[in-house]
């Protein structure tokens, strides 16, 4: 057992009652010091967790804290995350890891250059769901892999977030927003991509807060609120992705992946477990297969604690930097495409991370 890595949040909006649940849970890691432009949430969320309400300048700068965990609205994730290496902390990021994958590419580099680790949501990845899913996969269970379809879509995000401004905003849009989740589990299924083709448009529904205080109040938009695209994995395989904020019902599958042998239905990779679902040419019929892989019980925080043993242990990170940075550039490319009509290649790539071993934990691999 190695001496925890002292965690500082900043942003302590929405998603960071999800990590705060997580953490006391985790030995690698331990809370030291939350920071919010709301200095009140700050001191509300601080008292409840026994730890000091800082500035967001004071959590950078303290001594107590190893890893800024930056939970803060896209357009400050690099801004943030920057500020925070410079300071000499590792950093694990809410995604998308930038606005774009030019203004994230800076910092990456001088985590590089200093030393630091970068880490990155969505660490559902890590659960028994897409694990398992991968587990199938790399063992031969459906044949050779040719093919994925993934669909996600809804209303949008303003029925429920009390918020929910930044999702339609640059860094915001159903691709930047929900895409991580889909391209890091195709990633980590299929391996990187290395082109792609896609189209987006923005629908003219007018979008209004539905939940909280400031339900009623008009959400600008200034993003593509659906995107189809096609990714050519370089292991031969083809993804169709369809990100949608324009869908009021649908019955589309979420993720099935298509092999030579028969084909998985993969559970949603916003949700760390799911079943996976099989079918064979052997069985020819629909079989819920046995957990196989990954953490169990896992949720988010869990990419963090990978990101503590990694470092304790000298060992890569599995939600690293550079997967979030190949995720990000493959959605700039959608984008590129649908703006240009043209097939764009990427000029990022990245291993497939190691598998998570059923039973393990983040302590103990
Ligand atoms: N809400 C969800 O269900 C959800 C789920 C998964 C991931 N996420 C991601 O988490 C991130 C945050 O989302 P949220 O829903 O918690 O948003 P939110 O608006 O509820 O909270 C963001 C918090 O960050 C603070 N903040 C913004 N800029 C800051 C800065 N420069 N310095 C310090 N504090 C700053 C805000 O004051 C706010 O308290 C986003 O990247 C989002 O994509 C959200």
């Amino acid at each position: 057992m190695t001496t925890p890595l002292r965690v500082g949040i900043v942003g302590v909006g929405t998603i960071s009652a999800q990590y705060l649940a997580s953490l006391p849970r985790l030995p690698g890691l331990r809370l030291t010091a939350v920071a919010d432009l709301d200095g009140d949430r700050a001191a509300v969320v601080a008292a409840e967790q026994g730890v000091t309400a800082l500035s967001v300048p004071g959590l950078l700068a303290s001594s107590d804290v190893d890893v800024v965990l930056n939970l803060t609205v896209p357009a400050a994730h690099v801004p943030v995350g920057t500020a925070a290496l410079e300071a000499g902390k590792h950093l694990y990021a809410e995604k998308p890891l930038g606005l774009s994958a030019a203004e994230a590419a800076p910092m990456l580099a001088l985590a590089q250059e200093r030393g630091l680790r970068v880490g990155s949501a969505p660490d559902t990845v890590l659960g028994t769901g897409i694990q398992t899913a991968r587990r199938l996969l790399d063992d031969g269970t459906v044949g050779e892999p040719h093919a994925a379809a993934v669909s996600w879509s809804s209303s949008g995000h303003e029925a429920w977030h009390p918020a929910p401004f930044f999702y339609y905003q640059p860094g915001g849009g159903p691709l930047l927003d929900m895409g991580p989740y889909y391209l890091t589990a195709l990633v980590t299924l299929l391996g990187p991509v290395e082109r792609v083709v896609g189209t987006s448009r923005r629908s003219t529904r007018e979008r209004v807060v539905g939940a909280g205080p400031r339900a009623g109040e008009p959400v600008p938009v200034a993003t593509d609120t659906s995107t189809e695209a096609i990714l050519e994995h370089r292991g031969g395989a083809t993804s169709t992705v369809t990100m949608s904020f324009d869908r009021w019902a649908t019955r589309r599958p979420l993720f099935e992946v298509y092999g030579t042998a028969g084909t998985l239905a993969v559970p949603d990779p916003n949700h760390f477990s799911g079943a996976v679902e099989v079918w064979t040419t052997t069985t020819r019929e629909w079989r819920t297969a046995e957990v196989a892989a990954g953490y169990a019980d896992a949720g988010r925080g869990y990419g963090l604690a990978d990101l503590a043993r990694a470092v304790a242990t000298d060992r890569p990170h599995r939600t690293s930097g550079a997967l979030a940075q190949h995720v990000l550039e493959i959605m700039d490319a959608v984008s590129r495409s649908s703006a240009e009509g043209a097939v764009v290649p990427l000029t990022t790539t990245v291993e497939r991370p190691e598998p998570v071993p059923l039973g393990s934990t983040p302590d103990s691999w």
